[in-house]
C-alpha cells in the first residue's frame, strides 16, 4: 500500500502514510501554460491511498487527475474536508446538489470512500461506492485535555453541532450545552436568546467547520454577556475564510484550533490516527 496526496494535503498525507506504515508517493505538480494542472505520480503500489481535501476547485481537479493516476490500483479515496457538502440539497430552484455533483465525479475510479466529519451523513450517500465518515469527537476531546481548562463547559453553537459536541464533553466528562442558530446570509447569523450557565467559566464552543466565523463570533458576544471568564473555539476544519481567524480574535476568542483535514498555523491535532484506523478497520 503507498499513499499519495494533493498538495494542500501534503501534511496530513503524511501523517497519514506513517500511521498506515506505508510508503508516501512522490507527487509532483505543476500547470501548462494555459494553466491546466498537470500532475505525476512516482511510484505507485497496487493498492493506492489518495489523500485530498476539497479546498478550492485546483485540489478537486488534481484528485480526479491522482485517481485517474492511480487506474490500475485498488484505490482508496480519503476526502479529509469536503468542500461543497454544505449545498446538500436544492435550496432554491435552479441550484444544483453540489454535494452530490462532486461525490459522483470522484466516485470513479476508486473502491471506497473515507471523509471526516462530513456536514451530513445524508451526503455520504450520494458516492457510487461505499462512503464512510469518521469522527474527530475523541480527538478534539483530548485536544481540550491539553489546554488545562478547568472545568470547562463544551457549548454547540447550533443543533446541528449538538451530539457532536455531546461526544466531545463526555470525552472529559465536562458540562455541555447547546445554543439554537438561524443563518441569516453567508455570514451572518442570529442565536436565540438563552441563559447559559457561563459566569466566570471557561467555554469551549466547538463545531465540525469554521468557515467565516460568523457563527463562533456571535456566540462569543453572547457568552461574554453572560460573564464567561474565557472563550476558546474548536473544530474540525478550520476553513477560516473571509478574514475569519481576525473576526474571532476581535470577539475575543482567545484560542482557534482546527485540525489538519485543511493545513494551517490553527491545525493542532491530526485526523491521521482516525483515518489510518477507518482504512485497516473497513
Ligand atoms: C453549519 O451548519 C456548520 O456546522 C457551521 O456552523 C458553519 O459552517 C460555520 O460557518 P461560519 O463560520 O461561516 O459561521
Amino acid at each position: 500500500m503507498k499513499v499519495i496526496c494533493t498538495e494542500k494535503s501534503q501534511i496530513l498525507g503524511s501523517r497519514l502514510a506513517e500511521a498506515l506504515e506505508a510508503d508516501i508517493t512522490d507527487a509532483r505538480f505543476a500547470r501548462f501554460p494555459d494553466g491546466e494542472l498537470y500532475v505525476r505520480a512516482g511510484g505507485l503500489d497496487t493498492e493506492m491511498v489518495v489523500v485530498g481535501s476539497i479546498v478550492d476547485s485546483d485540489s478537486f481537479v488534481e484528485l480526479l487527475l491522482l485517481i485517474d493516476a492511480c487506474a490500475d490500483a485498488g484505490t482508496t479515496l480519503v476526502i479529509p474536508y469536503m468542500g461543497y457538502a454544505r449545498q446538500d440539497r436544492q435550496f432554491n430552484p435552479g441550484e444544483p446538489v453540489s454535494a452530490r455533483a462532486i461525490a459522483r465525479a470522484l466516485s470513479r475510479g476508486v473502491d471506497h470512500v473515507i471523509t471526516v466529519n462530513i456536514h451530513e451523513d445524508s451526503v455520504l450517500s450520494h458516492f457510487d461506492v461505499p462512503a464512510a465518515s469518521v469522527s474527530l469527537a475523541p480527538d478534539i476531546g483530548a485536544f481540550i485535555r491539553t489546554m488545562g481548562c478547568k472545568d470547562p463547559l463544551i457549548l454547540a453553537p447550533d443543533g446541528g453541532a449538538a451530539a457532536f459536541a455531546a461526544a466531545i464533553a463526555a470525552a472529559g466528562g465536562w458540562d455541555c450545552d447547546e445554543l439554537k442558530k438561524t443563518r441569516l446570509s453567508g455570514d451572518h447569523v442570529r442565536i436565540e436568546p438563552k441563559t447559559i450557565a457561563a459566569a466566570g467559566r471557561e467555554v469551549v464552543i466547538v463545531d465540525d467547520i469554521i468557515s467565516t466565523g460568523g457563527t463562533l463570533a456571535t456566540a462569543t458576544a453572547m457568552l461574554y454577556e453572560a460573564g464567561a471568564a474565557a472563550v476558546h473555539t474548536a473544530c474540525v476544519h478550520g476553513v477560516l475564510a473571509g478574514g475569519a481567524y481576525a473576526r474571532l480574535c476581535h470577539a475575543g476568542v482567545r484560542s482557534v484550533a482546527a485540525s489538519d483535514t485543511i493545513e494551517s498555523a490553527s491545525s493542532r491535532f491530526s485526523a491521521a490516527g482516525r483515518i489510518a484506523a477507518a482504512i485497516r478497520t473497513p
